[in-house]
């Protein structure tokens, strides 16, 4: 249709949102052991949450394996994806002399030696997190079975009984809802005061901030549109943060083939956010989409301005090759 006749749409485009340090980094790691030993680069897991992201690297030669088992001994490098991995798959690629790469981000092993430290001070250690999330599996797996228990919700901290004699201590997932996480926190300090735990949670700074931008934007629009992964742990958070925050249509996207249209029918404003694993091309995709419907007007609402860097595993930086 003519552009004089389309709906106008304002777009309020939340800052900052889309690629995290960790994000940039373990792309970084894939991309630069590509060049550095050539394809195939095996990459254990999705080296992080985005689908765009893992076929632009297949392309290059990278081969994404669930597991170590599927990695040949031909001297390739395999790569540990961004979200960590359980003590035993770093020992077993040793075992095979595996040239390993380890993409995890640092703010994960942060977490896995915060783990660590409680575990060697004689305590018994409580991970909030969601079951199942590879974060969740490589923290767990820093520390014998048994050592940690895994809580979900607030209720899983009320019925949650800690071994006995053992003092206790906490860590937490990095992408969780900031809010939901506060008050598992002071559940869990209500239960047991002498809990230890980390000085402010180990939530990450972008997780922090995406939240943080979500929530200013949300009240100020009648849609919002989160570019992510249905797997990716932060970007589902965006979503809820922005129903929560008021917003009656909110959905996570991958691809603009995906928008229901029909969900944005009458809207005035629309919000657009992207989860820390998904690329900045894709939200243009978006944008492009949204054009193509409505005549579009768009506009930043910056939160916060973050310059954080994560500089490459010692093995991948130029001075290493
Ligand atoms: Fe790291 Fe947080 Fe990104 S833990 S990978 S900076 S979402």
């Amino acid at each position: 249709a003519p552009v004089e006749t389309l709906p106008p749409l304002e777009i309020l485009l939340c800052s900052p949102r889309g690629f995290c340090a960790g994000v940039t980094r373990a792309i970084d790691v894939v991309e630069t052991a590509l060049r550095r030993f050539g394809p195939p680069v095996y990459v254990r897991h999705e080296i992080v949450h985005n689908r765009f992201v893992v076929e632009s690297l297949k392309a290059k030669g990278a081969v994404f394996v669930k597991d170590l088992h599927e990695v040949p001994d031909t001297g390739a490098p395999v790569i540990f994806s961004a979200h960590g991995v359980p003590k035993t798959v770093g020992e077993a690629a040793g075992g095979r002399h595996l040239l390993t790469l380890d993409a995890t981000c640092p703010l994960v092993t942060k977490v896995h030696r915060e783990a660590e430290i409680h575990f060697k001070r004689g305590r018994h250690v409580v991970l909030v997190g969601h079951a199942g999330h590879p974060e969740v599996i490589g923290t767990m797996g820093q520390l014998p079975d048994g050592a940690v228990t895994l809580v979900e919700t607030v209720e899983d901290i009320e019925a949650f009984e800690p071994p006995a004699g053992k003092d206790l201590a906490f860590v937490t997932q990095t992408t969780l809802s900031v809010d939901d996480t506060r008050d598992a926190i002071a559940a869990l300090k209500r239960r047991f005061p002498a809990v230890a735990g980390p000085h402010i949670e180990d939530i990450c700074y972008a997780t922090t901030n995406r939240q943080e931008a979500v929530k200013q934007v949300a009240p100020m629009v009648d849609a919002l549109v989160v570019v992510g992964a249905p797997n990716s742990s932060n970007s589902q958070r965006l979503r809820e943060a922005a129903e929560r925050a008021g917003c009656k249509v909110a959905v996570l996207v991958q691809r603009a083939d995906e928008i229901d249209w029909s969900r944005f029918e009458g809207i005035a404003r629309l919000g657009l956010t992207a989860g820390a694993s998904a690329p900045e091309v894709l939200v243009e995709e978006i944008l492009a989409a949204f054009a193509e419907r409505y005549a579009i007007t768009v506009s930043t609402v910056t939160t916060v301005k973050e310059d954080m860097f994560f500089p490459l595993p010692r093995e991948l930086r130029p001075d290493a090759a």
